[in-house]
C-alpha cells in the first residue's frame, strides 16, 4: 500500500486536457490555454487530482501541435507564457496538479535546428542532431532501411541534395538524434524552464522511441514502406514478444530517462514523469518505472483488451505482476487522443455506453493512479467526421483511418454547436454532431443519473478508499465475471450475458441500476465488505 508519505501522483486521477478542443476563449473556434483556465473549477468539482495539458507550444499544427518548433514557447493559437503562469497559479490555488506534455522523439520540420540542417551540408555538424543518411541504390534513390513511419508509407523522406532524414511519424516531425550530446542539453534545459515555472511534472511523448538502434539496420521480417498503423501496433502489442523492432524500446532509453530522474529529483514537490511507451510487453512498460527512472509509465493494455472478464483479469494480473518487483504502482487509462473513445469500442448506443462507465468503475476500484480522457465523463463516442473536415495527418498518410473522431470539441451547454465550446456563431475546428444537446456538460450536471454524475460519484467514493493499500486479489472462478478485492473493497464487473450475485456487504456505487439484488449484465459494482 502507499505510504502515508506517498507522493501525490501514486494514485492520482488526472484528466486529460486535448488544448484544442476543451474551452475556446476567443472565438477562433480553437481551445487554448485562458479556455482551460477558466473550466479549472468544472475540474475541481468533477474530482480529479491532476490536469495534463496536450501540447501549446509554436508548432506548424501538422500534428495538432506535436510536431514543436519551439519547446519554451506557446502558440499564439492558444495563448502566452503569461497564460500558462496564470492557469498554473489558479490550478495550484484550487489544488490541482498540472502536468504538460514533452516531445523529445522529433521536433516540427520548422524548428530552428532542422531549418539550420536543410541549410548545411552533409556531414554538418547541424545535420548530426537529426538522423540524416545517404539513400541505397542507384543514386541513392531508395531510403536508407525499409522503417515504416507509424502514421503510414516509409519513415524517410529526401531533400534537395539526395539525403535521406528519418521520421518515425509525419514528414514534418524529423527525429532527433539522442546519441548526440547536444540534444540531451536541449532537453536538459527544456525541463527545466517548465520546472522553473511551477509545472508537477511531464507527459513525455512517444518515449519508447528516443534511442535506435545505432546501426540503423532493417527491420526483419517486413518489407519496405509496409505500413504499421498505431492500431496495428497496438494491437499486437503484447502478444508478439518476438517481433524485431529495431527503432523502439532500445535499451539506450533508459540512460535518458535515468538522467532525467537525476534532474526531476533536484526539485521540490514531487514532480513527475509518465511515459508514453507503447511496449510489447507489461516486463517491459515496468523498465520505465524503476526506481531510478520514469515515475509512470501509462499502461495500454486494458485499453487493447477485449470486454472480458478473462482479459480484464489477465492485464490487472499481469500489470501487477510486472510493477510489484520495480517497486511501482499501476497505471490504467481507457481512452485518449489517439484511440477510439471506449465506449465506442465496446460497441456504442446504450449497451458500448453501460460497459464504459463498468470498465470506468472497475478501473478506479484498482491501486495506482488513473488518467481519464475529457469527454468520457459525458459519455462521449466516436464521432464519424466526414472526410472534408478530417485534420489528423494519419488520416492523410492512410488514406481513411484517422484519430479525429476522438478530438471533437466539448460540448459545454446549448442545443446547438458550438455548445459553449465557442462563442455563438463560431465554427469549430471539427463540426460538432447536431445530437449532443443532451450529452452537455449542463445538461448532464442536472440528472443524478447520467455519466457525469456517475463520474463525479465515483471520484469521489474512491476518495473514501485511498486508504485500502495496493494489494489485490483476484477472486476467480466465474469466467465471465470478474471479482476483485482490494482491502475493504470489492469490485465486480459483469461481462457476461446473465445477472451475477454480489459478494456480502454494502453497495457503494454501481455504475448502472441493479437487478433487484443482482448485477444486470454490462454493469459494474463496488461492495464494502466489513
Ligand atoms: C504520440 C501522441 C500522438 C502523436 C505522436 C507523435 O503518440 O500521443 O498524438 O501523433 O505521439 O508525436
Amino acid at each position: 500500500m502507499p505510504a502515508p508519505s506517498a507522493p501525490w501522483w501514486r494514485d492520482a486521477v488526472f484528466y486529460q486536457v486535448y488544448v484544442r478542443s476543451f474551452a475556446d476563449s476567443d472565438g477562433d473556434g480553437l481551445g487554448d490555454l485562458p479556455g482551460i483556465t477558466s473550466h479549472l473549477r468544472y475540474l475541481r468539482d468533477l474530482g480529479v487530482d491532476a490536469v495534463w495539458i496536450t501540447p501549446f507550444y509554436p508548432s506548424p499544427q501538422h500534428d495538432a501541435g506535436y510536431d514543436v518548433s519551439d519547446y519554451t514557447g506557446v502558440d499564439p493559437l492558444f495563448g502566452s507564457l503569461g497564460d500558462v503562469d496564470d492557469l498554473l497559479t489558479r490550478a495550484h490555488r484550487l489544488g490541482l496538479k498540472v502536468v504538460v506534455d514533452l516531445v523529445p522523439n522529433h521536433t516540427s520540420v520548422e524548428h530552428a535546428w532542422f531549418r539550420a540542417a536543410l541549410d548545411a551540408p552533409a556531414g554538418s555538424p547541424e545535420r548530426a542532431r537529426y538522423l540524416f543518411r545517404p539513400g541505397k541504390g542507384r543514386g541513392g534513390a531508395r531510403p536508407p532501411n525499409n522503417w515504416s513511419s507509424v502514421f503510414g508509407g516509409p519513415a524517410w523522406s529526401r531533400i534537395h541534395d539526395g539525403q535521406w532524414y528519418l521520421h518515425l511519424f509525419d514528414a514534418t516531425q524529423p527525429d532527433l538524434d539522442w546519441s548526440n550530446p547536444e540534444v540531451a542539453a536541449m532537453f536538459d534545459d527544456v525541463l527545466r524552464f517548465w520546472l522553473d515555472r511551477g509545472v508537477d511534472g511531464f507527459r513525455i511523448d512517444v518515449a519508447h522511441g528516443l534511442a535506435k538502434d545505432r546501426s540503423l539496420r532493417n527491420q526483419r521480417g517486413r518489407r519496405s514502406g509496409e505500413t504499421d498503423l498505431p492500431s496495428d501496433r497496438q494491437g499486437s502489442m503484447v502478444e508478439r514478444r518476438d517481433v524485431d523492432e529495431p527503432m523502439w524500446d532500445q535499451p539506450g532509453v533508459h540512460d535518458i530517462y535515468r538522467s532525467w530522474r537525476r534532474l526531476l529529483d533536484t526539485y521540490d514537490g514531487d514532480r513527475m514523469a509518465v511515459a508514453e511507451a507503447w511496449t510489447r510487453t507489461p516486463e517491459s512498460m515496468a523498465r520505465y518505472v524503476r526506481p531510478d527512472e520514469l515515475h509512470q509509465a501509462f499502461n495500454f493494455a486494458w485499453l487493447l483488451a477485449p470486454w472480458s472478464a478473462a482479459a480484464f483479469a489477465d492485464v490487472i494480473r499481469g500489470t501487477l505482476d510486472a510493477v510489484r518487483p520495480v517497486g511501482a504502482a499501476p497505471t490504467w487509462v481507457l481512452s485518449n487522443h489517439d484511440v477510439v473513445r471506449h465506449p465506442t469500442r465496446y460497441g456504442g448506443g446504450h449497451r458500448g455506453l453501460a460497459r464504459a462507465r463498468a470498465a470506468t468503475l472497475t478501473m478506479l476500484a484498482l491501486p495506482g493512479s488513473a488518467y481519464l480522457y475529457q469527454g468520457e465523463e459525458l459519455g462521449l463516442e466516436e464521432v464519424d467526421v466526414p472526410p472534408e473536415f478530417r485534420q489528423d495527418p494519419v488520416w492523410f498518410r492512410t488514406g481513411g483511418v484517422g484519430r479525429d473522431g476522438a478530438r471533437v470539441p466539448m460540448p459545454w451547454r446549448g442545443t446547438h454547436s458550438p455548445y459553449g465550446f465557442s462563442r455563438a456563431g463560431t465554427t469549430p475546428w471539427l463540426p460538432m454532431p447536431d445530437d449532443w444537446a443532451r450529452l452537455t456538460v449542463a445538461a448532464q450536471r442536472r440528472d443524478p443519473a447520467s455519466t457525469w454524475s456517475f463520474y463525479r460519484d465515483a471520484l469521489r467514493a474512491r476518495r473514501r478508499f485511498a486508504d485500502a493499500g495496493e494489494d489485490v486479489e483476484i477472486v476467480d472462478g466465474r469466467a465471465t465475471v470478474l471479482e476483485v478485492r482490494r482491502g475493504p473493497l470489492t469490485v465486480v464487473c459483469n461481462c457476461g450475458p446473465r445477472p451475477a450475485r454480489l459478494p456480502p456487504g454494502t453497495v457503494v456505487l454501481t455504475s448502472g441500476p441493479l437487478d433487484g439484488h443482482l448485477l444486470p449484465p454490462d454493469t459494474a459494482a463496488w461492495v464494502a465488505c466489513a
